[in-house]
């Protein structure tokens, strides 16, 4: 059954929306699950070569599952949100390993899997299964709470149960995927943040907030706190060999899992982490300019110590804290954006 809110949204879409992203054909379960985690907090037009280069290499489930993570991260290096690929890999080995390879297809199956969501679960549902999922990501609360004038901060609980219920009724019965996509479409391309084009809108004449003239004042703001300021200083450390000391990151905290270059907490503890990893004959060189680097919480600025060393290829750090790696094998390794950057700049530009 389809509602005067879906035939709306339907019509539209038939003339207006998106039909032909890569995810949209040869649609299998496994290519609409990994387009829903990239385009978690990412736009379409920076997904589609991360998507096109991803599915190349990782066509199926099976292929992902069996991969080494390095290279797993390496191909989502620079889209952030690193939490994102970990969990894609450990889903893809536990429908490899509990599932014979088949995607899981009852929203209860799908909430197991880890970096689905509700509303993932939902739009793999829709999209990838045409069964009926509920959607309510970041874009299409903004739409709801506009046509239902929902106040109340996005943070709290009342505010999102209030949605949810309101997305359960309007999805309708038929065409759901289309719908799904639809509505994150709408959310995506007019019903915009700062200048919605509302004069284009499928569902102006239902919008209580377009009809009160207050569209920008929906859904209320998140008070912003300040976003703080943090240092982190990386020792650039080469030997005689043209070889660069890489450490692997915990999964926990900033770029989890990637390959980066080792830390210390301030730039005098160079010389002690130097004796520590037993490098002996060495000399610490002009910092390179700091490198600002925008995360969600707060603003790094990178610091990067280069230091020129006497080791060769057999020296065997003592510390825990890294291994060798040719300067000209580093394009393998899955690093994080700034620190990819910082290596094309130094070492190749
Ligand atoms: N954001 C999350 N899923 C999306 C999709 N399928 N299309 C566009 N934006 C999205």
């Amino acid at each position: 059954m389809t509602t005067p809110f879906s035939d709306k949204v339907l019509r539209w879409f038939d003339k207006f929306g998106r039909h032909d992203l890569p995810w949209q054909k040869q649609k299998t379960a496994y290519r609409v699950w990994l387009s829903e985690i990239m385009l978690q907090q990412t736009q379409v037009k920076t997904v589609v070569d991360y998507f096109n280069r991803f599915i190349t290499r990782f066509p199926n489930v099976q292929s992902l599952a069996t991969a080494h993570s390095d290279e797993v991260l390496h191909l989502w290096a620079g889209l952030g949100y690193y939490a994102r690929a970990r969990n894609l890999h450990r889903a893809a080995q536990m429908i490899h390993d509990n599932y014979n390879g088949r995607f899981p297809s009852t929203l209860e199956q799908l909430l197991e899997l880890p970096g689905i969501g509700r509303s993932t679960a939902g739009a793999i549902m829709a999209i990838a299964f045409a069964k009926k999922g509920i959607i309510l990501d970041g874009n299409v609360k903004r739409v709801l709470s506009r046509v239902y004038a929902v106040t109340g901060s996005p943070l709290d609980k009342d505010f999102n149960d209030t949605l949810w219920t309101i997305a359960e009724k309007l999805t309708p019965n038929e065409r759901v995927g289309d719908y799904t996509q639809a509505m994150m479409d709408l959310g995506a391309t007019l019903c915009t943040r700062h200048q919605p084009r509302c004069g284009v809108c499928p569902l102006h004449s239902l919008c209580k907030a377009y009809s009160l003239d207050c569209v920008e004042d929906f859904p209320a703001k998140k008070i912003k706190k300040e976003r703080p300021f943090r240092d982190v200083h990386l020792i650039l450390l080469e030997n005689n060999a043209q070889q660069i000391l890489l450490h692997k990151r915990p999964d926990s905290g900033i770029w989890g899992g990637l390959w980066c270059l080792p830390e210390v907490t301030e730039k005098e503890k160079i010389e002690l982490w130097c004796e520590q990893n037993t490098i002996k004959k060495y000399t610490l060189q002009k910092p390179l300019a700091p490198i600002k680097h925008i995360l969600t919480h707060f603003t790094l600025q990178i610091l990067i110590h280069p230091v020129k060393c006497n080791e060769g290829k057999r020296h065997k750090p003592a510390g825990t804290l890294g291994t060798w790696h040719a300067l000209s094998a580093l394009t393998s390794l899955g690093f994080p954006a700034p620190i990819q950057k910082l290596f094309k700049r130094y070492y190749h530009d």
